[in-house]
């Protein structure tokens, strides 16, 4: 689309507990304008859905920021995450993929990390096959899948209470 021809509105949302205000494009997507915003944790990788590298936090429901359009999230709580660390101390699921080295080159970690929250907020004691299940919409290249399933495990222990949970930081 040509971007002199594209409607253009201001939105205004909640990002990572901040109000923030945007003039976004209509065809602009979430994860563009989270780059404007100098946030870099969500990657758009395949871009249409389908490796999870740019899953963030919409009204506390996991999306794919590549899919969902940045002027959908007017109104909207977003957490990425870079809003998960507090006082420079990272969050329960941050540290277990640490802690099970859960990764190699890391490019698909945040969008775990993500998907991991909304899986511990609706599944606070997942079993083996709902992680994989819950999860089975992120790719990792590195196939990091067992340290990753561990790292699941180990947060799900971890997980402090349920104030802790991205989406209640704010
Ligand atoms: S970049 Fe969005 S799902 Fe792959
Ligand atoms: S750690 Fe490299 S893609 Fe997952």
């Amino acid at each position: 689309m040509n971007d002199k021809a594209a409607v253009v509105r201001r939105i205004r949302f909640r990002l990572n507990g901040r109000q923030r205000e945007a003039q976004v494009a209509s065809h602009e997507n979430l994860v563009d304008l989270l780059v404007r915003l100098d946030l870099f944790g969500a990657r758009e990788s395949c871009g249409q859905g389908l490796c999870g590298c740019c899953t963030v936090l919409v009204d506390d429901i996991a999306v794919s920021g590549c899919l969902t359009l940045a002027q959908l999230v007017d109104g909207c709580e977003v957490h990425t995450v870079e809003g998960l660390a507090e006082k420079g101390k990272l969050d329960f699921v941050q540290q277990a993929f640490i802690d099970e080295g859960a990764f190699q080159c890391g490019f698909c970690t945040p969008g775990f990390v993500m998907m991991t929250h909304e899986l511990l907020k609706r599944i606070p004691e997942p079993s083996e096959p709902e992680i994989r299940e819950y999860l089975s919409g992120n790719l990792c290249r590195c196939a990091a899948y067992p340290e990753i399933i561990r790292a699941v495990q180990t947060a799900a222990r971890n997980r402090p209470d349920p104030a802790g949970v991205a989406g209640e930081h704010a």
